[in-house]
């Protein structure tokens, strides 16, 4: 199983692609989720496009949804033809749409069905393949739940490792981003966790903005995954390599990320794509910067009106640091 110190979370519509390279030039190691693909669409969808990546963005995972363990594994099998070498089961989503298909975070209310999409997985492609799950369902506050969740887990299936979105997850009467805000924050759960389950791989996720929350959480846990910070402010990476993975490589700039975008844009527009796919995730480049507001009005007006590669190539002169 890849190490696993820093990860960017699966987020839906954001991790995509074009997002995954951007992030891939800021570090190297960070390990990078997809958007959570549902196995119907993988199976029935346009599977080439839903499962296209660049081999630059390895160590990559694939993030799953469902909860049928035939369809799943069918799913995985197609994915690892693509060359995915890691799979993500996700019983953390609490959507309406998800619950409707009985997966995401209501799976949590039923572990053995759990244990059996694992193993579908796993036994189908014989690849590592884990979890990302919340602490509890609903207004069900104990530690038991989640802990009783694990063991189950740890003992019925190969998984060794459990991404553990600190929140509980409220089923009914909070959207899916009230979901990611409103339910408190327990770290201490998931401390716990590490605790009861030394020999598991515990990384811990939620709210977390800084090195220094990253670093209280790995004197904790073996890992922590970032999802909003990661988005709106990319560049909070760029040391990552050489403070989390032992990198002895020169930390880039945001100059010399924006620079090496050129080439990736470039390949967008000769396969008559639009610059905007990418540099829509690019806008957090310069996050807290003098020229913040240039880079991020330029990126989501003008260059979304003109698709010209000589103004963006204009832009990124203008923000020598
Ligand atoms: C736009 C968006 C889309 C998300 N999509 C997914 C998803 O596909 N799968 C998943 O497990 N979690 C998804 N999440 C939840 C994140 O992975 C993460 O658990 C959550 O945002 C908490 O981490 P954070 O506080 O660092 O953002 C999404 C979050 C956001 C903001």
């Amino acid at each position: 199983m890849y190490f696993e110190k820093i990860s960017v979370a699966p987020m839906l519509d954001w991790t995509d692609r074009h997002y995954r390279y951007f992030m891939r030039l800021i570090s190297q190691h960070t390990v990078l989720y997809t958007e959570m693909l549902v196995a119907d669409a993988i199976i029935h969808g346009q599977r080439d496009k839903l499962l296209e990546f660049n081999q630059d963005e390895q160590h990559l995972v694939l993030q799953l949804g469902g909860s049928n363990p035939e369809k799943l594994a069918q799913a995985a099998i197609i994915a690892k033809e693509h060359g995915y070498t890691e799979f993500n089961l996700n019983c953390g989503c609490p959507s309406d749409k998800v619950q409707v298909g009985n997966f995401g975070a209501s799976l949590m209310s039923d572990p053995i069905l759990v244990s059996e999409c694992i193993n579908a997985i796993n036994e189908a492609t014989g690849l590592p393949t884990t979890l990302k799950h919340r602490i509890g369902l609903d207004y069900e506050y104990s530690y038991d739940f989640v802990a009783n969740f694990v063991r189950y887990l740890s003992e019925r299936t190969n998984c060794t490792k459990f991404i553990v979105h600190a929140r509980n997850a409220i089923l009914k009467g909070l959207s899916p981003k009230q979901n990611r805000d409103v339910p408190p924050l327990k770290y201490d759960y998931v401390y716990q966790l590490k605790q009861d389950f030394p020999n598991l791989h515990i990384l811990i996720n939620g709210g977390i903005k800084t090195t220094n929350d990253i670093d209280t959480h790995l004197s904790q846990v073996d890992g922590a995954m970032l999802g909003r910070e990661a988005y709106y402010n990319p560049y909070l990476f760029a040391d990552f390599d050489q403070r989390y993975f032992g990198s002895s490589k020169p930390i880039k700039t945001r100059f010399e990320v924006a620079t090496q975008m050129i080439p990736y844009l470039e390949n967008i527009l000769e396969n008559h794509g639009k610059l905007h796919y990418a540099t829509r995730h690019m806008i957090g480049l310069y996050h807290g910067c003098k020229h913040a507001k240039l880079w991020r009005q330029t990126l989501t007006t003008k260059l979304i009106h003109n698709n010209s590669i000589d103004e963006y190539k204009e832009l990124v002169s203008y923000m020598v640091e």
